[in-house]
């Protein structure tokens, strides 16, 4: 997820300008006669709406907060189940658990998403909102998704940190569900420093997130902000000017960046497809390609894989390094403090499981050399050839 791969002059020009041209006010609101009509971060989600083809963008201060204003907005609260998978990042838990809701946790499928089968399964009467996470660049399995949330009156909030750019049928991931929530910290594909997004069409999600994010304002035209009052509760989750002027700059380079992964992606699968690895399932030729994931026959061959990985120099992306924030069965912090899957997250999720002790993802960078793809391809195929024969 290679922002930063892609991050400098035009970042830091765009920052130089905040104090050149309106003093460094860096509060997205009020200083009105101060700031000469310099507004970065609603820029910002106008542009970002614009290109993703959705009504209204809420910038909020990171990914997390994004995911837990979208909950905000739907009215997400006790006594209210939310379904996410079992793979993620651990935020995407946090945000159901700030909520007060019941979190239910559902078994991802090959393509290492959420497995439609198993939310099907998990849907209760109690069930509010699901959350599909397109993880790793790749889209979740929408149609089916959006059909079960359809037919139990359920809202849908994609977990777009991982995917931003990417596509689903020729949408954009983030816009095909009832909000979506992106990430642009320092590992993402924009990145802001800190920052996240929450896109929708629906007005009333808007104006709600729109509060939430900031202490329930209700961002009247008629008052100023101080004498404004409050649509309901909220907290801030409110982004900077900084991180405003950067997303417009990062924002330009994203059809660049996913350019680049996608044809660096196909070039090095080219040169590993005949291998005996059984790589992920993709479902949509609209994912970012920012990593490349293959499976190998059993947990030892993987763990011997990785350890091979490393003397030849090579890093995986998350899988397996990084499980312990991106798997529930590690969650074991959460589940003794409320209760959920308490005595039992040992024995669930095992068909995920199954799936990620033999998954490998080796991360895919904008500015990958031929060369390098090729050093890649060669390490990979003599790693292979030595774990499986
Ligand atoms: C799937 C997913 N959801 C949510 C987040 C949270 O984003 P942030 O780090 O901006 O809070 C991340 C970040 O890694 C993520 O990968």
């Amino acid at each position: 997820m290679p922002g930063y791969e892609v991050f400098g002059s035009e970042e830091q020009r765009a920052i130089n300008e905040l104090f050149e041209v309106n003093g460094g006010i860096l509060f997205a609101h009020g200083f009105d006669g101060l700031r000469k009509g310099i507004y970065r971060v609603r820029e910002f989600e106008r542009a970002f709406a614009k290109k993703m083809g959705a009504e209204y963008a809420q910038a909020v201060s990171s990914g997390s907060a994004a995911l837990r204003v979208a909950l905000a907005a739907l009215g997400i609260g006790r006594g209210d189940e939310v379904i996410i998978p079992a793979f993620t990042f651990v935020a995407t838990a946090e945000a159901v658990i700030q909520t007060g809701a019941d979190l239910v946790i559902v078994d991802i499928d090959e393509t290492l998403n959420m497995s439609p089968k198993a939310l099907e399964e998990a849907v209760t009467k109690k069930t509010k909102a699901i959350i599909p996470v397109h993880m790793m660049g790749a889209p979740a399995d929408m149609d089916a998704i959006m059909d079960i949330a359809r037919r139990n009156n359920l809202f849908v909030i994609e977990d777009n940190a991982q995917a931003c750019g990417g596509t689903y049928k020729g949408k954009y991931l983030g816009t095909i569900g009832d909000i979506g929530a992106f990430s642009f910290d320092a590992g993402k594909v924009m990145i802001t420093g800190e920052g996240g997004m929450v896109l929708t069409n629906n007005e009333e999600f808007y104006v709600k997130a729109r509060a939430y994010h900031d202490h329930g304002h209700e961002y009247s035209t008629k008052f100023s902000r101080g004498e404004e009052g409050a649509i309901g509760e909220g907290f801030n989750y409110r982004m900077t000017e900084l991180q405003g002027a950067i997303g417009l700059v990062q924002l330009s380079k994203l059809d660049m960046i996913i350019e680049k992964q996608r044809a660096n992606k196909k070039a090095l699968k080219k040169l590993i497809v005949d291998l005996p690895l059984e790589f992920r399932k993709i479902i949509d030729d609209g994912e970012i390609g920012d990593s490349i994931i293959f499976f190998l026959p059993s947990k030892e061959c993987a763990d011997k894989f990785v350890g091979e990985l490393k003397l030849e120099g090579l890093g995986t992306k998350n899988v397996p390094d990084a499980m312990r924030w991106h798997f529930a069965k590690h969650w074991k912090h959460m589940f003794n403090k409320y209760g959920w899957y308490k005595d039992r997250y040992e024995t669930q999720w095992n068909a995920s499981a199954n799936l990620l002790e033999k998954a490998i993802a080796l991360p895919i960078m904008v500015n990958m050399s031929t060369k390098k793809i090729d050093e890649i391809a060669e390490k990979i195929a003599k790693i292979t050839k030595k774990v499986l024969g």
